[in-house]
């Protein structure tokens, strides 16, 4: 069972989005028909993943619906400028075999060029119908504040959250400023190894995995989790099939809290 989440222009996205960082070649192909089969209706990709052909292609095989299935793609550091961002798009489209982009985010914020430039480029593509919305990744509060400044509506910003890397303070701001926070890298193995997890998969009789996507979804967020395993896939989609309790909720945030794991050198987090 997949719940859809309300962005602020009315636009529905499945909560669970099926991730494909690191998937290439025929494993990326193979990965997306089979998440696609079992019922994913949602796929995140990004130009930077290198597999935009094989995303394409295994959508175009499955028989499903385009109308049906959600895809997100995103933009990468050099294709932020306002000529860049539409001949990205363009060649997207091609490399993803599709008509339309669902939701096209800035893959990471580059201070270097005006977030302006970049949105209105977005926004553009947005008018002529080849992108449905408009969204961000690993933005700060502060990089948001400037994107909100500039009065163009974005409805997301996908960062890691976990339970060991929960962003509660940015979370609380994206809620207040009507972004739906998705959450990416949910599933390391120190977080399904955290005894608060183990406990409550045992008491919940789910697993370590489907605790933490239900928490993610019950906070509100869109969770992407990536496997290789169709079991995997599949134990990943059937995990919003039960409702933690408001307490047990409450215990997975307030454990304890360590550093992200997703830190590249030209990440602009201390902004
Ligand atoms: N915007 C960004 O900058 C950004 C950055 C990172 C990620 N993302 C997006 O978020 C997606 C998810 O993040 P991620 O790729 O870091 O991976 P993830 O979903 O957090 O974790 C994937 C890892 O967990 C394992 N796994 C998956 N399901 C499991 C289960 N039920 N039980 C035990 N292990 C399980 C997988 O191994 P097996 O393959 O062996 O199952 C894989 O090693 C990405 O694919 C990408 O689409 C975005």
């Amino acid at each position: 069972m997949n719940k859809k989440i309300k962005f602020k222009n009315g636009v529905e996205c499945p909560a669970l989005g099926f991730g494909t960082w690191q998937l290439q070649g025929e494993e990326a192909e193979r990965a997306v028909k089979e998440a696609i089969e079992v019922g994913y209706r949602h796929i995140d990709t990004a130009d930077r993943y290198g597999n935009h052909l094989e995303v394409g292609k295994a959508i175009n095989e499955s028989g499903i619906e385009r109308s049906d299935l959600f895809l997100t793609t995103k933009l990468w550091d050099e294709d932020l400028s306002g000529v860049r961002v539409a001949l990205a798009v363009d060649r997207f489209l091609q490399e993803l075999n599709t008509e339309y982009i669902d939701l096209l985010l800035i893959h990471w914020p580059n201070q270097s060029i005006p977030i302006e430039e970049t949105l209105i480029a977005m926004k553009a593509c947005q008018d002529t119908g080849k992108v449905r919305s408009v969204g961000v990744s690993n933005f700060t509060e502060h990089h948001l504040e400037d994107a909100l400044a500039t009065g163009i509506e974005f409805v997301t910003n996908q960062v890691e959250v976990r339970p060991h890397f929960n962003q509660v303070a940015l979370r609380e701001y994206c809620t207040k400023n009507n972004i739906v926070v998705t959450g990416y890298s949910s599933l390391r193995a120190g977080d399904m190894a955290e005894p608060v997890i183990v406990e409550l998969a045992e008491k919940y009789r789910k697993s370590p995995a489907q605790i933490i996507l239900n928490w993610v979804v019950s906070r509100g967020m869109i969770a992407l989790p990536q496997s290789t395993k169709v079991e995997r896939m599949k134990e990943n989609l059937e995990s919003l099939d039960f409702s933690l309790s408001k307490e047990d909720l409450s215990l997975i945030d307030s454990v304890p809290q360590e550093e992200r794991y997703n830190n590249p050198s030209f990440a602009e987090f201390s902004y």
